[in-house]
């Protein structure tokens, strides 16, 4: 039974790739459950996350839960190696987690939506830091962007003894090509502006014409194409490239 003074646990959820039926019971469950549904999103935007578990949230799903939506300062506007980036995102992280302890100190569970899975580049990662000393946390996984694009592209990535590597497309072109050339199988995540030297570094590593490019995998915008012959650039934000590992069966 719940103490009256009791603190809320912080679940940080994964909602999936995009498609919602990709969102595990478990995250549905929590969701509607949960005081407190927050999410991250680009300033006057609805949020991928949210959007992915939007029939389960607030008055759409069986619980009334109240919203938090945490507007980005910036998203790509400014570079990573730019000092202010650092500063300017370690403080909105500090501000959204000061929001997240407050509802968890009065009581209240909150559920942090993460699209994909969270312990994978997620955003949530940042606040589950900050507040995991203070509060009861429970991570729930959830099936990656990585992996619901190889399952629509129906492209076997990696078997026996081959290495799987995840890149992301921030590196350095020659980074890119080393790494490119020492996996069987790749992931390029972060594609954005940096698609035209990805698209480089791919023909230099010698594994441009194995390469699949997939754009909101299992969302309905998804376009999944071979690198060869996408004719588009920069790629939006949610894209990525897969690189299969050996091919056939044995
Ligand atoms: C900040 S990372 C978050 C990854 C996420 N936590 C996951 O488990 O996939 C965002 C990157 O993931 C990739 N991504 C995530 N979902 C995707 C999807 N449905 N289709 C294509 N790329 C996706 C893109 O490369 C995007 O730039």
């Amino acid at each position: 039974m719940t103490q009256p003074n009791a603190t809320g646990t912080l679940f940080v959820t994964g909602v999936g790739p995009g498609d919602p039926e990709l969102m595990t019971l478990k995250s549905v469950r929590v969701i509607q459950q949960s005081a407190v549904v927050a999410s991250f999103c680009k300033r006057g935007r609805p949020g991928h996350a949210r959007s992915i578990a939007l029939a389960h949230v607030g008055s759409n799903g069986s619980g009334q839960s109240r919203e938090i939506r945490f507007e980005y300062p910036f998203t790509v506007e400014v570079d990573v190696g730019n000092p202010r980036y650092l500063a300017e995102m370690g403080n909105f992280y500090e501000a959204c987690a000061a929001e997240l302890a407050a509802c968890l100190a009065q009581g209240d569970d909150v559920a942090l939506l993460c699209e994909g899975d969270p312990f994978f580049y997620g955003s949530a990662m940042y606040l589950f830091d900050r507040l995991r000393s203070e509060f009861r946390t429970e991570i729930i996984p959830g099936i990656t962007g990585m992996s619901g694009a190889w399952s629509r592209a129906a492209s076997p990535m990696v078997h026996g003894d081959d290495v799987l590597t995840v890149l992301p497309g921030t590196l350095p072109e020659d980074e890119l090509v080393a790494r490119l050339q020492t996996s069987e199988a790749c992931v390029i995540m972060k594609l954005g502006r940096n698609l035209p030297k990805i698209r480089a570094a791919l023909a230099r590593a010698g594994v441009a014409e194995r390469a699949i490019y997939v754009e909101r995998g299992t969302m309905a915008e998804e376009i999944i194409v071979p690198i060869v012959a996408l004719d588009r650039s920069p790629a939006p934000y949610f894209a990525l490239v897969l690189v299969p590992g050996r091919q056939g069966a044995r």
